[in-house]
């Protein structure tokens, strides 16, 4: 029953046949990986995108392309993608971030069509947000989401792989992953809490290299299943969607009308069919950057600066300008908190602006 209402939701609002409940978004792309047993071949992916994911793809034992990306909007472009396209390259992962969807999406697609290569859509952040009038999560030939911890659908911990190909390989390698367990649970809190040490910090820069000496022993941590009977609640907050997406627009709308922007602090360039994961705000200096973030955490603000360049993380040392630049002013502030709360948000940062 509840797994026909999770089918009938995809088809109609994502076009796409069939799913897995994953343990993470993290866990869809291993299986994709997996199930077509490739090695040492390329996934082009952003360079600014969350450290989980590049594990599923060296783990399996291929490699992240990285490329740089929109200096406005953090997205991936249609201009760096191509370049990089060889004979070894596997997939493309696109994901919409920020808030806003990725605008090149299509043209990405007729590359991928032109050139043989799957088209991986990540809407591990942009559940319900839409391009060109389509529900993101259409675009690809796999796609997957997230309803980990912090993210739009949060039931703790979770993911879905969605497609119109047949998924049999794919739900037979998950069932094989070990049952999510207290133990991964402390692994993953003690990976984040290292990894956010860092990314807070002045110096994520210089530090972020020498962190990939944990990559290998943290591998475990993408790798599980969590129970079919979650999907229930899946299925609630699918349901609830809509309002939860209202509710978060409410904030970013309050934030729109009572933060003092000026040229030290901008508005993100939001365009149609965004989805308010967080709310950025573009600080025009770093310096400013970490004061605003020292005293919102000081207030219990669950601040983010997502999301930092991760190459050197995997050993690559070139140099992504737009990225780099990007992430120098990048801070999200939260929308799904209430009104009260985002008063001493504006409060907060209006008070060291000025
Ligand atoms: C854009 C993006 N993709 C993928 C992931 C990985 O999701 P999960 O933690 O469910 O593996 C994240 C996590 O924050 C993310 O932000």
């Amino acid at each position: 029953m509840i797994s026909n209402n999770i089918s009938q939701y995809i088809y109609k609002n994502f076009k796409k046949k069939h799913y897995v409940f994953t343990g993470r978004a993290t866990t869809a792309l291993y299986l994709i990986l997996k199930s077509y047993n490739v090695k040492k071949k390329y996934i082009i992916c952003p360079v600014n995108l969350c450290y989980s994911i590049i594990n599923a793809i060296v783990v399996t034992g291929n490699n992240p392309l990285f490329v740089d990306v929109d200096p406005n909007d953090g997205n991936m472009r249609y201009d760096f993608v191509r370049e990089k396209i060889n004979k070894d390259v596997f997939a493309i992962l696109v994901p919409h971030m920020f808030g806003n969807p990725c605008k090149d999406v299509e043209r990405i697609k007729e590359l991928c069509v032109k050139n043989g290569i799957y088209l991986i859509e990540d809407c591990a952040v942009s559940i319900g947000g839409k391009f060109n009038g389509k529900y993101l999560g259409e675009f690809g030939d796999y796609t997957f989401f997230s309803f980990g911890d912090s993210k739009i659908i949060n039931i703790g911990m979770g993911g879905m792989l969605i497609s119109n190909f047949i998924l049999d390989k794919m739900k037979k390698l998950n069932s094989q992953l070990p049952l999510f367990n207290k133990k991964i649970k402390d692994k993953i809190d003690l990976y984040s809490k290292l990894f956010r040490d860092i990314y807070y910090s002045n110096y994520y820069d210089q530090l972020i290299s020498k962190f990939s000496i944990f990559n290998e022993f943290f591998y475990d941590i993408y790798l599980f299943r969590v129970e079919n009977t979650r999907l229930r609640f899946v299925l609630k907050k699918l349901e609830g969607l809509k309002e939860n997406i209202s509710a978060r627009e409410k904030i970013a709308e309050y934030y729109n009308s009572k933060i003092n922007f000026s040229n030290n602090i901008k508005k993100y360039p939001y365009v149609n069919g965004k989805i308010y994961w967080r709310y950025n705000l573009l600080i025009d200096s770093i310096k400013l950057k970490h004061k605003l973030i020292n005293k919102l955490l000081k207030n219990n603000i669950l601040v983010s600066a997502w999301y930092p360049p991760i190459n050197k993380l995997f050993n690559d040392y070139n140099i992504y300008k737009n990225a780099e630049n990007f992430y120098k002013k990048i801070l999200n502030i939260p929308v799904n908190i209430n009104k009260e709360i985002a008063y001493k948000i504006v409060d907060t940062i209006n008070s060291i602006i000025y």
